[in-house]
């Protein structure tokens, strides 16, 4: 029975840990190029039905990188919506490639190649509910800096709404299930919703996490050890533009006035695309402060060990010349058999 990686809730606390350690150990046997073909052959459709640059980019050179190959499919590509309904898309998609990444303003779309395709599927952001391959990368870059997660305090300064919230939210998500502390100020138009945060609340219990949630940016900040933010317009939503704008602007812009008001270690997140001058100024995204740009190139450590985890077969790594596999094989095949039980 495979596993898809398509909602953070599905995957367990302990499964969320050893991720995080693969992909610390992806990122010293890649930099060191001394990565194994683990999947050797081995092919990763990937069907973006919006754009991408960061999680296309991240999931095409991992599947290079670990010897085999993403292939890429845009939307009108192929007769996805118009001739062809999503089930018999993924039970052929399933046919003919080991595993999906899939981008998609709904995530209907996900679940249903998930429920149909039998292969791994990966979520490659939902518009419309979550980005889990990006929030683990976020937290992979706190954890690579701080060596622990437990205590940590990430601060959200947005949109936390269901349905518009997407970083917010998955963010929230992840902090209670890893024991991160998650302070997030939304203005009330745009704020999280009672039901999401007794999900969340039940996870933060179990974690140790404190999970708090306020209209007031300064108060989200005070103790943050890492502050973040998320686009207030996009693509699609172009009626809504001048409402939002003038919801979140100038009280939910992080400015360089409110990261004053965090800790001076306080460090800059943001998984970008990034509007300057809409959710974050000039000044804090290419300040000393800011790590957008680390974050970024671990999007690619993050898809190497999503890839390895999700897509990887036993039989393939066990037919291979098991010399020319390297130094870090054992511990990446270990870790993988952890997450399988
Ligand atoms: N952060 C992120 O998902 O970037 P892309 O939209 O470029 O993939």
């Amino acid at each position: 029975m495979h596993k898809d990686f398509i909602n953070i809730e599905d995957i367990t606390s302990m499964e969320l840990n050893y991720l995080l350690e693969m992909v610390l150990v992806m990122k010293e046997a890649y930099k060191k190029r001394k990565l194994p073909d683990l999947l050797n052959k081995l092919t990763l459709t990937m069907l973006f039905l919006e754009p991408s640059l960061r999680t296309r980019m991240s999931f095409e050179v991992a599947m290079n990188a670990l010897g085999g190959n993403g292939l890429y499919i845009k939307s009108g590509d192929i007769h996805l919506g118009k001739k062809e309904d999503i089930k018999d898309t993924a039970i052929v998609m399933g046919r003919l490639c080991d595993g999906i990444v899939i981008r998609s303003s709904k995530y209907k779309d996900i679940y249903d190649l998930s429920r149909y395709a039998q292969v791994p599927v990966i979520n490659g952001m939902a518009d419309d509910k979550n980005h889990p391959t990006q929030a683990l990368c976020d937290i992979f870059t706190i954890y690579e800096r701080e060596k622990r997660l437990r205590g940590v305090n990430l601060a959200f300064v947005g949109d936390t709404s269901d349905g518009f919230g997407v970083i917010g939210r998955d963010l929230m998500l992840i902090s209670a299930k890893l024991g991160v502390n998650f302070y997030c100020a939304s203005p009330e138009k745009y704020h999280v919703e009672e039901s999401y945060l007794d999900l969340v609340d039940g996870y933060a219990k179990i974690s140790g996490s404190e999970i708090k949630v306020t209209y007031e940016p300064e108060e989200a900040v005070v103790n943050a050890d890492y502050l973040t933010c998320d686009a207030i317009t996009w693509q699609g939503f172009e009626d809504e533009t001048e409402d939002r704008l003038h919801t979140f602007i100038p009280k939910y812009q992080v400015t360089g006035e409110l990261l004053k008001k965090a800790p001076p270690h306080c460090r800059f997140l943001h998984c970008l695309p990034a509007r300057r001058g809409e959710e974050v100024t000039a000044e804090v995204i290419d300040g000393k402060q800011s790590i957008v740009y680390d974050q970024a190139e671990n999007r690619l450590y993050t898809e190497l060990a999503l890839c390895f985890a999700f897509i990887g077969k036993e039989d393939i790594w066990l037919n291979l010349d098991q010399n020319s596999l390297g130094p870090y094989a054992e511990k990446l095949i270990n870790l993988y058999r952890l997450i399988h039980g």
